[in-house]
């Protein structure tokens, strides 16, 4: 928050400051990573992703960074102490896409943002924003959505909930960096009109709804330049465009040209490596760098440093409350789980004396969250069998001792993690025979059957026993499934994943499948509270999960192709990325854009999720039948079942489409009841305005709406629409941009 000392007190700094502390503010403190010159200062906060340099002499303290976007991510434990330094994994991105409830997110974003600060961070390096444009992307668990109106105000929600506490955020990855293979040297051809309309549009809500205090920009390269070296990016859109009054990062040893970056108006290196510093002086006094250029980049350096916990002295405890975050993280799981299906009322479990069989080493060795800098040094995961247990289900002990010796002896064989990003490789599935199976069948009244997924940045996934389901994992829902039906007992298949996997092709040998994501460190118990109904599932889908994966519109160029003999991108003894390029020839059709467009069958579409009640959606009413600044949307929904719960309502529009292509229909507005009892109705209000309603005209370089009739879907999910009403509008240029990041020929 600026105050009026704010200017004065930088003028100051800048009339003090010599061109070598200068270039010393805009370059990190550095990284402990093999062959990179180590930190060069005491880490405040061992573990931290990086600091900036502290100039004492002037009273300019470092700030600390550290990531990510489903925990505070430090080292738990530090030489000299007993003490512990635990954080809270919360569910990851996805899974609170998947409430569709800003509100909620807000309030992890404050949990989250008092963790930070009372562990002295001053900035944390989320949310992460990136689309899902493809379900073998590695990140997408860190990611919110296929959809970037979602992603926006979800982002837009987690900011303000951080930054209420006065810690920083550092949205990213600024911009369409939606793979991990190259990715730092990976140049992304993508048109004008996708650019604004799906990978620039989820950030340009958050920049316009929360001002996020700084952005990361993307390892990539956009059209040919990258991400942290171009100035139409980082200036021109973000800044002049956008009214953007923060500061921008680099990812970590992004890039190749530190003047080039401080010239596009990426203001801080990070980690930051004494090459760059050298650099940079050099840049300066060869007249390369003009010093007022430098002095911007600082400035907004200064200006984070005044506003931050650390330059206000914030004592700062490293007690946040774990316990009340915990709590937290499991009701907020709980709101993301997602109901793909439920046949003759499985669920909820008709009551918690029920005797249930447990299979799948996923229900024994649950994940909280991905791998890479999204990971969480948490102090435990809940299993979903720990769940359970804690319910007081009675689990079959000699299924459960066969598993968790298999689990204990598989795990010991697993490699160690040489650094901290390393993802390890999965636990086969253990193979168990039909006797065995049959005998539990006997013994119990259900079986639950746990499939499990991990991803994590550097890599991407792969089809082949990822996507779709191992030989093993068929072989086991299919023994189970026939022997259980055969003893008229029922079988429940639970996904905890980061990412998409096929259902299609196995979904019909479960009574009901339930996706609870990567539910954080509380996901067992999460789980366990939907499974037995304590809390109704509300989770709806933000991402498509398709048929096959050949259905995906960028299936055929997906991770992008390496240039013969391009050039390496080496991080000290790393070899990171080769050179390499991707064309987003799908440009505005992604997920269900395309899906819905060209009538493809998917497995489940974006916004689905069932519920253990009903509702009516009763009646739409809009405030005018044409749109001038702002047309109103009120839905009114009844709960029509038997129990309580929540409804996701989503608004889709439809648009004329004559004179520009447009998708069968896009999200633009959406909602979340509250508990409704049986019986209860209540009203959602939703607003609409032209820049909704409006396309990214190429040619005009400005945001246009059509003249016509539009159609206003309310949907259960993007296929289950419920209610239409048509309202007109007029020509309009809605706001006009500057042509830039164009592709080359
Ligand atoms: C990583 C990630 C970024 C993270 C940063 C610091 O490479 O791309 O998301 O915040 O480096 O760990």
């Amino acid at each position: 928050m600026r105050t009026e000392s704010t200017p004065n007190q930088i003028q100051k700094w800048l009339s003090e400051l010599s061109l070598e502390q200068k270039v010393n503010l805009v370059v990190g403190m550095g990284q402990n990573v093999p062959g990179i010159a180590d930190v060069e200062q005491e880490e405040k906060v061992p573990g931290a992703a990086g600091s900036t340099y502290p100039i004492p002499e002037l009273g300019i303290p470092s700030l600390t960074l550290a990531d990510g976007p489903a925990g505070l991510r430090i080292e738990p434990e530090r030489d000299g102490t007993d003490k512990t330094f635990y954080c809270t994994a919360f569910p990851i991105a996805t899974l609170l896409a998947s409430s569709w409830d800003t509100e909620l997110v807000e309030r992890v974003g404050e949990a989250f943002g008092k963790e930070v600060k009372e562990y002295g961070v001053d900035i944390l390096l989320s949310p992460a924003m990136n689309i899902h444009r493809n379900p073998l992307a590695g990140r997408n668990f860190e990611y919110y959505a296929e959809d970037p109106y979602l992603s926006g105000y979800m982002g837009a929600a987690m900011v303000k909930g951080v930054e209420s506490q006065g810690v920083g955020t550092s949205i990213k990855h600024f911009v369409a960096n939606n793979s991990e293979t190259n990715r730092m040297h990976l140049d992304t051809h993508v048109s004008e009109r996708a650019l604004r309309e799906i990978y620039l549009r989820g950030f340009e809500i958050v920049v316009k709804e929360a001002q996020p205090w700084t952005i990361m920009s993307a390892y990539n390269k956009i059209n040919g330049t990258y991400a942290s070296e171009s100035e139409e990016l980082l200036e021109t859109i973000l800044r002049d465009e956008w009214g953007y009054e923060g500061l921008v990062m680099t990812d970590w040893f992004a890039g190749e040209d530190p003047a080039g970056q401080m010239m596009a108006g990426n203001d801080l290196l990070m980690p930051g490596v004494p090459p760059q510093r050298q650099a940079l002086l050099a840049a300066v006094k060869s007249g390369e760098l003009d010093e007022a250029v430098l002095d911007r980049n600082v400035a907004r350096i200064l200006e984070l440093i005044l506003r931050s916990p650390v330059y206000q002295k914030y004592a700062y405890s490293d007690q946040p409350d774990l316990e009340g975050h915990a709590k937290l993280a499991r009701a907020v799981a709980a709101e993301g789980i997602v109901l793909l299906k439920n046949e003759t009322q499985t669920l909820p479990l008709a009551s918690s004396n029920l005797k249930v069989a447990t299979f799948g080493v996923g229900s024994y060795d649950f994940i909280a969250g991905g791998a890479g800098s999204g990971d969480v040094n948490n102090a435990y995961t809940v299993s979903l069998v720990e769940g359970l247990e804690n319910a007081g289900i009675t689990l079959n002990e000699d299924l459960k001792a066969k598993y968790l010796t298999f689990v204990g002896a598989e795990k010991a064989k697993l490699p160690e993690k040489r650094y901290f990003f390393d993802l390890l490789p999965p636990i086969p599935e253990m193979l168990i025979n039909r006797a065995e199976i049959a005998t539990q069948a006997q013994l119990n009244d259900l079986a639950l059957i746990t499939i499990g997924r991990n991803s994590g940045e550097f890599q991407d996934r792969q089809t082949e026993g990822d996507f779709y389901l191992t030989k093993t994992e068929q072989e086991l829902i299919t023994n189970v499934s026939d022997t259980f039906h055969k003893a008229g007992k029922k079988v429940v298949v639970l996904l905890n994943i980061g990412n998409v996997i096929e259902t299609a092709s196995w979904r019909d040998q479960a009574d009901a499948i339930v996706l609870a994501w990567q539910g954080g460190q509380e996901a067992g118990n999460a789980l366990t509270d939907v499974l037995t109904g304590k809390i109704t599932p509300s989770g709806k889908l933000p991402t498509t999960f398709v048929r096959s994966y050949d259905d995906v519109p960028s299936a055929k160029t997906f991770p992008g192709e390496e240039n013969p003999g391009g050039a390496i991108k080496q991080v000290g003894e790393m070899v990171m990325a080769r050179e390499a390029e991707i064309t987003f020839h799908d440009d505005i059709m992604v997920g269900y854009r395309h899906y819905n467009t060209k009538g493809i069958e998917t497995a489940y579409p974006f916004g689905f999720g069932l519920s253990y009640t009903t509702f009516e959606y009763e009646s739409l009413e809009l405030s005018s039948n044409q749109i001038e600044q702002t047309l109103s949307v009120r839905v009114t929904i009844k709960n029509t079942g038997e129990l309580s719960g929540k409804e996701v309502v989503q608004l889709y529009l439809s648009a004329p489409g004559l004179t520009i292509e447009k998708p069968a229909m896009e999200l633009k507005g959406f909602a979340k009841t509250r508990l409704l009892q049986p019986g209860e109705k209540q009203t959602l209000t939703m607003d609409l305005n032209p820049k909704d309603l409006a396309s990214f005209d190429t040619a005009q370089s400005a945001w246009v709406v059509e003249a016509g009739t539009y159609t206003i879907k309310i949907g259960a999910s993007s296929t289950n629409i419920r209610l239409e009403k048509n309202f007109i509008a007029a020509n309009m240029i809605v706001e006009k941009v500057n042509k830039v990041l164009v592709p080359k020929k």
